[in-house]
């Protein structure tokens, strides 16, 4: 009686296990089809909706343009191609429209904020970084810090960094000189060039002299890391979710160099914001400064700054923005500083014609550093620097996706962006001269 109620709980609870197998394989099954028949028709839906737009040749209708990621960022070979625009699609995953041609980007960049979005696909991936920053934020997030962040990018504000700019500068040129002297005859210079504009955000965002340019620094070794390692995750599809990145060996040292970065700016924000209410609350000294003589740097002025509501950012918030200031501002002023040596360097004569305006200037002068009233003295100079701007932009492109359909000249239309990744646009700055 024992043996059989024993093998008789044994059967049901098998069959009740087998049951709930059962239903659960089921109901797997059921949402793998749902969701791969939605996806077909999204895909369907923005290939019917693009064809207007002409495509560089496809693998297959299904994965499109997969696996050619090189090809899609060269953009010169494109441009000759398509002239204006084209349109690409990753799987049935991603579809973007490519915009080239001024005429194209204007009406897209002209839109009104409340209907552009920066799409997920390329901003999500600076968001543990950046967090809710003004480089990332939309709508009206956007338009409050922009408000807020107004003062700190006035251009009278660039007046008072003229003479650290001038002191990272000679910095990196005394290494130049002593690598002369040691014989050597050809320098990477791009390392150095970003360890100068770093050496100078560090100082007018923090007024932190971190010496990076003659020794190694954490933070600035972890700023470098972060940098190279966001472009690496954009080239990598299968980098982007999330739940893969972080089990990589690339995103555990993404991690660790963001707590690097992260724990410095907390640390001077908190500092800072400390003095700036200890001053408030006995009023004694007008400037900032531990020392009463320092000038207002980025931190100072982001933290005084207030809303029509007279509501400040948080220390959350100026640290994103810090932040944000650190990344944008380094690699972009680099690469242009870089861009404008390598083509004077190919055109020799211009070279000369820069180099003879800058010591027409500097003559008579018992110092030879720029001041900030010689910066609209040197016009073939900056001639030649928004020359190299326009033909090698260090930002090659932007990406939005929009919540209404966009008309584009020749009666183009790319659909508004429905879905998290749909609908984009990638609009490339690239010289049409
Ligand atoms: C040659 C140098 C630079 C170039 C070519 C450049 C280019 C750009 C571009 C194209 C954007 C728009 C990005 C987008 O919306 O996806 C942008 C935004 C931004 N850049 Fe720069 N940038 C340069 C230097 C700097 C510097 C030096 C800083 C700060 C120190 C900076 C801070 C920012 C910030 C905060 C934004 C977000 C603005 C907003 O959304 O309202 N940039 N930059």
């Amino acid at each position: 009686m024992h043996f059989l109620h024993g093998a008789l709980s044994l059967a049901f609870s098998f069959t009740s296990l087998s049951g709930i197998l059962v239903v659960v394989t089921t109901g797997l099954i059921a949402a793998v089809v749902v969701w791969t028949v939605k996806l077909l028709l999204r895909h369907a839906y923005y290939t019917h909706r693009l064809s207007c737009f002409s495509m560089p040749p496809v693998h297959s209708w299904l994965v499109g343009h997969l696996g050619q990621v090189g090809r899609v960022l060269q953009v010169d070979e494109l441009v000759k191609t398509y002239k204006h625009s084209c349109s690409w699609f990753f799987g049935p995953f991603y579809h973007l429209v490519r915009i080239f041609h001024p005429d194209y980007v204007k009406p897209l960049l002209m839109a009104p904020g409340n209907i552009t979005v920066k799409d997920d696909l390329v901003y999500n991936h600076l968001r543990p970084w950046l967090g809710h920053s003004l480089l990332i934020s939309n709508g009206k997030e956007w338009a409050r810090k922009r408000r807020l962040l107004t003062p700190a990018f006035h251009f009278d504000i660039l007046k008072n960094y003229i003479t650290t700019f001038n002191t990272s500068t000679n910095t990196m040129h005394e290494k130049w000189r002593s690598m002369l002297t040691d014989g050597k005859t050809n320098i990477e210079m791009f390392n150095d060039v970003t360890l100068m504009t770093l050496d100078s955000l560090l100082k007018c965002a923090f007024s932190y002299n971190s010496n990076c340019q003659e020794s190694t620094s954490e933070y600035v070794s972890a700023i470098v890391e972060l940098s190279d390692l966001i472009l690496n995750r954009r080239l990598r599809i299968w980098h982007h979710w999330d739940w893969i990145y972080w089990r990589t060996q690339q995103g555990r040292r993404f991690k660790k160099a963001l707590s690097i970065v992260h724990r410095f700016t907390r640390e001077v924000v908190q500092k800072r914001r400390t003095i700036i209410n200890h001053q408030r609350m006995t009023e004694s000294q007008p400037d900032l400064s531990t020392a009463g003589q320092r000038r207002k740097d980025f931190v100072d002025i982001i933290l005084s700054s207030k809303d029509e509501d007279g509501q400040g950012l948080t220390n959350e918030e100026v640290e994103a923005e810090a932040n944000t200031f650190m990344f944008a501002g380094h690699d972009t002023t680099a690469s242009a500083i870089c861009w404008t040596l390598y083509n004077l360097a190919h055109h020799d004569h211009y070279q000369e014609k820069c180099r003879q305006e800058v010591m027409d200037l500097l003559q008579g002068r018992d110092e030879h550093e720029i001041e900030w009233e010689d910066l609209s003295n040197l016009p073939f100079t900056t001639m030649c620097i928004r020359e190299s701007l326009r033909l090698h932009s260090p930002v090659q492109a932007v990406t939005r996706k929009y919540t209404q359909d966009m008309l584009l000249p020749g009666n183009r239309t790319v659909p508004k962006g429905e879905t998290k990744d749909h609908g984009l646009i990638f609009m490339s700055f690239t010289d049409f001269g």
